[in-house]
């Protein structure tokens, strides 16, 4: 926050229609059972969006994973399944991060190099940290398999091998 924000808070009670304005959150993605993936998940305000930049390991070499924001911040399950299905507060169809109509939760694949690591670094004009739409407690799950981009309802990604909880960053 500003020091404005800051200078706002100690003399106001904020009402229930004001939305914290984050400046990065966070989601540190955890191995499911049998998995060795584990990465980072930030999400940082950009003019035209929300920058996604991710840093993933722990998976096959040179090859697609699907890569999205689950409904529930809820990894408990030793499979992930726990984390529900995507994040689609608008009842659209699943689709990839450049499509009009998509899934908000739906931010494609992570590409791995030849040691099972991937990058993801891109603006996402659909997701928002307020509201309705707001990703903050979400979960972001990382895929065995290759998202299609177009298969009903999850682009068939397959079993979910990591899964982290979308938080308030310290920056
Ligand atoms: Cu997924
Ligand atoms: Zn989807």
């Amino acid at each position: 926050m500003g020091l404005a924000a800051c200078a706002d808070h100690e003399t106001q009670n904020h009402n229930s229609a004001d939305f914290p304005e984050f400046e990065e959150l966070v989601a540190v993605i955890h191995p499911t059972e049998g998995s060795e993936v584990n990465g980072v998940v930030r999400f940082i305000p950009y003019p035209d969006g929300i920058r996604v930049i991710a840093e993933v390991h722990g998976l096959d070499p040179n090859s697609a994973h699907g890569f999205h924001i689950h409904e529930f911040g809820d990894c408990t399950a030793p499979d992930a399944l726990s984390a529900g299905g995507h994040f689609d507060p608008h009842d659209k169809p699943h689709a990839g991060p450049d499509d009009e109509e998509r899934h908000a939760g739906d931010m494609g694949n992570i590409i791995t190099d030849e040691n099972g690591s991937g990058e993801v670094d891109y603006v996402d004009n659909v997701i928002s940290f307020t509201g309705f739409d707001s990703i903050l407690g979400r979960g972001v799950v990382v895929h065995e398999g290759e998202d299609d981009l177009e298969s009903q309802p999850v682009g068939d990604a397959g079993a979910r091998l990591g899964c982290g909880v979308i938080g308030v960053a310290q920056i």
